[in-house]
């Protein structure tokens, strides 16, 4: 007889215990051991959360090198079905060679569970007949848990579920994160609750400070300084929407902006500007045309602007002309600085709302949100555990399928805050999207290539992209570290057919076919493999971060950030008032939703699992775990940079921190 030293590691999570009687079964290369029931010196409480328990397998003989295992639970009359959350096995045979299978997920029913042992395989590699088997099956059920669905025409598909607990028990998070959407709580948080319902329009500026009682360090400064240009500027930069400024070479025809009509802070010419790469422009077209919400039937409203910006000798960025509709006419006049105070404070008021959809919309639902479920749900569905890609990317799609879920349900159904609250809220809000699928470029998602197609190089105090490119490349070095340990040639990627149908799925199910995109159809190269892999944790991590954390800094204060707007954009100036402004601003109740939501969504959850830390050992080689080691010095030493330069910042940009920047979606 031969026997096996089995250590099983229950997950440390909520609930993760089991008292069923649990099952193994050892696979090696040369046998397998019985189906065996694991007794072990602590009866019921071997599998309690957050211990490991030691167990005996027996064989006849000896099985070879193990390859797998297959785990069951089964319920009695005593011991109901419950959840077991499995974090790993270890298995040691006589020779005391240990072999490590992680699992890291649910067992929540009485089937049996394969599991792979921990070494990295591609299809290639997998050449036992029940490892390949293995592999086969696990594949084939991934593809009946996991399918597409069409949330609306010209958008990426989402993943296909009835509701948020009917997804597979391997993607659930904590209960308590369903909540998250609901602006109730957040209500309750602000001490808001009462005012949620008022349709009335702010009195004052006062009025609206007394409800602002949450303030964070940046709200105070956002609240002190939203009406100044400097800031309008900075926050095309280091604001939660960085990504819409592009340096401006020629004037748009649809913005007759003359010399005469500017003051450019004692520069040449606006062509001089120009040419020097000192002008800059917003154009929010994407928002053109668009109906607004109604608001408890109120009609609201949404301007389409054109924003041109100025670089001042004093290194800031200083809005130098506004038109809030795209087609010139008499009635949409062109406003500028040199207007009434109350005229362009309402022009930049517009604007600022425009942004809000803008972001919200394209820019963080669409551009990280989406696009995150469409790689998770394909590495779901097309990678096998036992794939190094289903390693290395599965700690970045941790709950996002069920905060899309959520987000669909509680933020943007018929019934959502966002559709019942922002002013493109309902029907515009899908027009919106589609027009931003049609600039969802592979190029815009790689942050270098991005930088360089916006012509934004050299914008001094532009910390987002300092930051993003410096936490671009560290996960460029780590991806290339790992993929390149994997593939030591182009031609195994090229035969990596789960690698291609991974692809083909996200260029299919994403980008919907479409190959102006620029995404790539299949990988030929381990460097577009690299590049890509970048791409998707990137995404998942920094740029999320980046547009996620920031809601409640910028839109804390309403003033700064309206989701809404109740009177249409001016076609006159020389009219606007103080009143004119509170009467245009969202009344009592949109505002302190929106603020609630916004609350919600820039809280970092309880659980929250920083970029690089991988507590599920999914990867079991010495030389990935090595990679992973650098991976994590290199974000901390760019952490330790961020903060000692914000020291010297009067607005601190944190929010590509690494040690802010979560794993994944996951808020
Ligand atoms: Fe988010």
């Amino acid at each position: 007889m031969v026997y096996y030293k089995v250590r099983v590691y229950t997950g440390g999570n909520f609930c993760a215990t089991t008292i069923n009687k649990v099952y193994i079964k050892l696979v090696g290369e040369k046998g397998e051991s019985n189906r065996t029931k694991l007794l072990g010196l602590k009866g019921a409480a071997s599998f309690y959360q957050g211990t490991s328990s030691k167990f005996c397998v027996w064989t006849d003989v000896d099985i070879g090198k193990l390859t797998l295992i297959e785990l069951d639970k089964q319920a009695t009359f005593m011991t109901p079905q419950d959840a077991w959350f499995v974090d790993k096995v270890r298995v040691k045979n006589p020779e005391k060679e240990a072999f490590i299978f992680p699992i890291y997920r649910w067992i929540d029913d009485n089937k049996v569970h394969r599991f792979r042992e921990g070494t990295a395989l591609r299809v290639i590699d997998d050449t036992h007949h029940l490892g390949r088997y293995g592999r086969e099956q696990e594949l084939k059920i991934r593809g009946e848990e996991y399918n597409w669905d069409v949330y609306a025409d010209g958008l990426p598909h989402c993943i296909k579920t009835t509701g948020p607990l009917s997804l597979p028990s391997e993607v659930q998070f904590s209960f308590s994160t369903e909540f998250v959407y609901t602006a109730s709580a957040g209500l309750t948080e602000l001490k808001l609750k009462g005012l949620d319902g008022r349709c009335t329009a702010w009195k004052s500026f006062e009025e609206i400070n007394k409800v602002f009682t949450k303030k964070t360090e940046i709200t105070e400064y956002v609240q002190k300084n939203w009406k100044e240009d400097a800031f309008f500027g900075y926050q095309y930069l280091n604001g939660v929407n960085p990504i819409l400024i592009r340096r401006c070479t020629t004037l748009p025809s649809n913005f007759p902006v003359t010399d005469e009509m500017v003051i450019l802070h004692g520069c040449g010419s606006l062509a001089d500007e120009m040419k020097k790469g000192n002008i800059f422009l917003c154009d929010y077209k994407n928002l053109d045309g668009v109906r607004a919400n109604l608001i408890k039937e109120k009609r609201q409203y949404l301007a389409a602007p054109l924003v041109l910006l100025h670089k001042t000798p004093q290194d800031e960025l200083k809005p130098v002309a506004i038109k809030l509709k795209q087609t010139p006419a008499e009635d949409n006049p062109i406003f500028f600085p040199s207007d009434s105070e109350y005229d362009w404070l309402l022009a930049k008021a517009f604007v600022r709302s425009a942004d809000f959809s803008e972001h919200q919309l394209n820019v963080h639902l669409l551009r990280t949100h989406l696009l995150a479920e469409v790689f998770a749900v394909s590495l779901l569905r097309n990678m096998p555990m036992v794939h190094p890609l289903y390693k290395l990317l599965v700690p970045h799609t941790r709950y996002t399928l069920q905060i899309n879920f959520l987000a669909r349900l509680l933020l943007i159904s018929k019934t959502g805050v966002f559709t019942q609250f922002a002013s493109s809220g309902g029907d515009g809000m899908f027009t919106i999207l589609q027009r931003s699928v049609s600039s969802l470029t592979y190029s815009s998602l790689c942050l270098p290539e991005d930088i360089q197609e916006r012509g934004v190089e050299s914008v001094p105090n532009y910390y987002y992209r300092d930051d993003g490119l410096k936490l671009w490349d560290i996960i460029h070095g780590f991806v290339k570290g790992v993929l390149s340990f994997y593939y030591k040639s182009d031609d195994e990627v090229g035969q990596d057919s789960e690698l291609q149908t991974w692809i083909q799925d996200i260029y299919e199910h994403g980008f919907l076919s479409q190959p102006t995109t620029g995404i790539p159809q299949n990988f030929s190269t381990v460097e577009e493999l690299i590049k890509f892999v970048t791409m998707v944790i990137f995404t998942c991590s920094g740029q999320h971060a980046a547009v996620n954390t920031g809601q409640y800094d910028y839109g804390g204060w309403m003033p700064n950030t309206p989701i809404s707007l109740q009177q249409p954009p001016p076609t006159k100036k020389g009219s606007a008032t103080e009143e004119t402004l509170l009467q245009t601003l969202p009344d009592v109740g949109t505002t302190v939703n929106g603020m609630a939501t916004m609350w919600l969504l820039s809280k970092q959850s309880s659980d929250f699992v920083g970029l690089g830390t991988y507590p599920e050992g999914h990867f079991c080689e010495d030389a990935v775990q090595k990679l992973m080691e650098g991976f994590r010095e290199e974000l901390d030493k760019l952490s330790a940079n961020i903060k000692e330069r914000n020291t010297g910042l009067k607005v601190p940009y944190k929010y590509i921190d690494p040690k802010e920047v979560e794993n994944s979606v996951a808020i």
